[in-house]
């Protein structure tokens, strides 16, 4: 019997294998330099990613988590204050709020954007409130000119949750917001290049990007146990560098960012397509500066877990971002009241297999069998 090729959620081979010389060579020049912390590679992804991004400051941390903190903990966010956040993300947004010493407070998000609903945060500020952090949910940005305007309004800052959106822009016609990547639109914004991510290292990795300069020096005091001077620690801070290895990795993918996302987009663009009369399928807008960090559909006519189940039985991987929204997860038991939107969508979604070079052929399989078992 001819055995059919599974079809993971993201395969980076093909990548891996076009790039492994400069990998290796990259690798090699670390290991000849011995300088795995904080060495020239790490110093030169900073300058390289910044000047991308169009910011003045970008930090290098060892994870999009430690990010998160470290920028609340430089904007001064602790105990007795608030951070407005979407209910809808991977937990770490909320729980960089919880141990920044903050109270995440939760609202629901839009419906057709997945990202959080600038009206609900002007009803949840508070005297408390301190921050407003958007996550920009499956690489797609939320809707930042009124997010800014808010924060200006009630003098509160703003942090970026880019972890999923390395590379996309956002649009706004007749604003000087126009065409700004994400992750440059906050005072002090975090981005994750866990390896699975749209630019991912080979490691854990992160990264702190800021116009302010007093942020910026806060942000590297505490990514060195609260120190710029060796031997002198002015504050309590955290051992969260990026080591050489990663960056001089992201050096490379950095390289090649713009046309991987424009390849994802293509692939999102033609799952649309291979979808657009199937019934009980609500399939994502293709906004402009989407990066399509995810494609994820809503099943709205359909038991969601049975049917990636049976995807699975077919040797097709999809995933479910994320099952539990942030204010239901055990940690948080019983604070917090529900959000209709977040807590609907968490039953419905389901990310369908995507990368820069997934094929046509592979995406019309997942999408032949996903039409199969809804029929
Ligand atoms: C929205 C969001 N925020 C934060 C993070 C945390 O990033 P990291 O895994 O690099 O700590 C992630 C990554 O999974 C994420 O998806």
């Amino acid at each position: 019997m001819k055995q059919i090729k599974a079809i993971p959620m993201l395969d980076l081979s093909q990548e891996i294998t076009e790039l492994w010389a400069e990998y290796n060579t990259a690798i090699q020049t670390v290991l000849r330099s011995s300088q795995f912390i904080n060495g020239p590679e790490t110093r030169a992804f900073e300058v390289e990613v910044a000047e991308y991004l169009g910011v003045k400051h970008a930090i290098g941390v060892n994870s999009g988590t430690d990010a998160l903190t470290i920028s609340l903990r430089a904007l001064g966010i602790g105990k007795g204050d608030e951070v407005i956040t979407s209910p809808f993300s991977f937990f770490a947004t909320a729980e960089s709020i919880s141990n920044a010493g903050a109270k995440p407070v939760f609202v629901d998000i839009e419906e057709d954007s997945f990202n959080i609903d600038p009206k609900q945060i002007i009803k949840a500020i508070s005297d408390k409130t301190k921050a407003i952090m958007p996550v920009h949910l499956y690489g797609r940005p939320a809707n930042m000119a009124e997010i800014i305007a808010t924060a200006i309004k009630y003098n509160l800052k703003l942090v970026e949750d880019a972890a999923q959106s390395f590379g996309a822009r956002y649009f706004a016609k007749n604003s000087q917001l126009d065409a700004k990547f994400t992750g440059a639109l906050g005072d002090i914004n975090a981005f994750s290049f866990y390896p699975t991510k749209n630019l991912g290292a080979f490691g854990d990795a992160g990264l702190i990007t800021t116009n302010t300069d007093e942020l910026a020096e806060l942000a590297l005091k505490l990514r060195t146990h609260g120190s710029i001077k060796r031997y002198h620690n002015e504050m309590l801070g955290y051992n969260s560098r990026l080591d050489s290895i990663q960056a001089a990795i992201l050096r490379i993918k950095l390289r090649h960012i713009d046309k991987w996302n424009a390849q994802r987009r293509n692939a999102a663009q033609y799952y649309n397509e291979l979808l657009k009369d199937a019934f009980g399928i609500i399939s994502p807008e293709l906004s402009q500066g989407h990066i399509f960090h995810q494609y994820t559909i809503r099943l709205i006519d359909a038991d969601r877990d049975q049917v990636k189940t049976k995807l699975a039985a077919r040797g097709i991987s999809t995933m479910i971002y994320y099952p539990i929204p942030q204010d239901k997860l055990e940690v948080y038991q019983g604070q917090y009241a529900s959000y209709a939107n977040s807590n609907k969508l968490a039953e419905e979604v389901l990310s369908l297999p995507i990368w820069p070079n997934i094929s046509k052929e592979q995406q019309e399989r997942v999408v032949t069998s996903l039409l199969q078992i809804l029929n």
